[in-house]
């Protein structure tokens, strides 16, 4: 739980200035070291409640943030994270976790 209120607060941190967030998206690498803070990159995700994003179906993973970004999913995290992702964050971000192996 304390690991969960940590990211949060750096999410929160992040989301507050698009520029900030043009930074930090801008390198594939990067994006992934902010998203495997929950979700884990070459192991399923730790804890329960944050699904493992590694080697699920790239077309999946891109409409699962398209609809976080336009909120016709809800999750208060994962609305607010899409909600700074461009169209190219989300191809990158999909295409990488796409590739990843567990
Ligand atoms: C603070 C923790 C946290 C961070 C950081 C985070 N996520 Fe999430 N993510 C979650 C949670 C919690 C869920 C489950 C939400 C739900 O119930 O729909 C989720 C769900 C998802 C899903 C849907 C998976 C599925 O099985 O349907 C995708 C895709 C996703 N996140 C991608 C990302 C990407 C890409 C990033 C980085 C830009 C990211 N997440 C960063 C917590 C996080």
């Amino acid at each position: 739980m304390k690991r969960f209120i940590a990211v949060s607060l750096l999410v929160l941190g992040f989301t507050s200035s698009n520029a900030n967030a043009v930074v930090i998206f801008a390198g594939q690498a990067k994006a992934a070291a902010v998203c495997s803070q929950c979700h884990g990159i070459t192991k399923p995700s730790a804890d329960a409640p944050f699904p493992s994003l590694a080697g699920r179906d790239e077309a999946y993973l891109k409409s699962a943030l398209k609809q976080y970004r336009d909120k016709s999913r809800k999750s208060d995290i994962m609305n607010a994270i899409a909600g700074s992702l461009s169209d190219t964050d989300i191809d990158n971000l999909a295409a990488y976790y796409a590739k990843q192996k567990l």
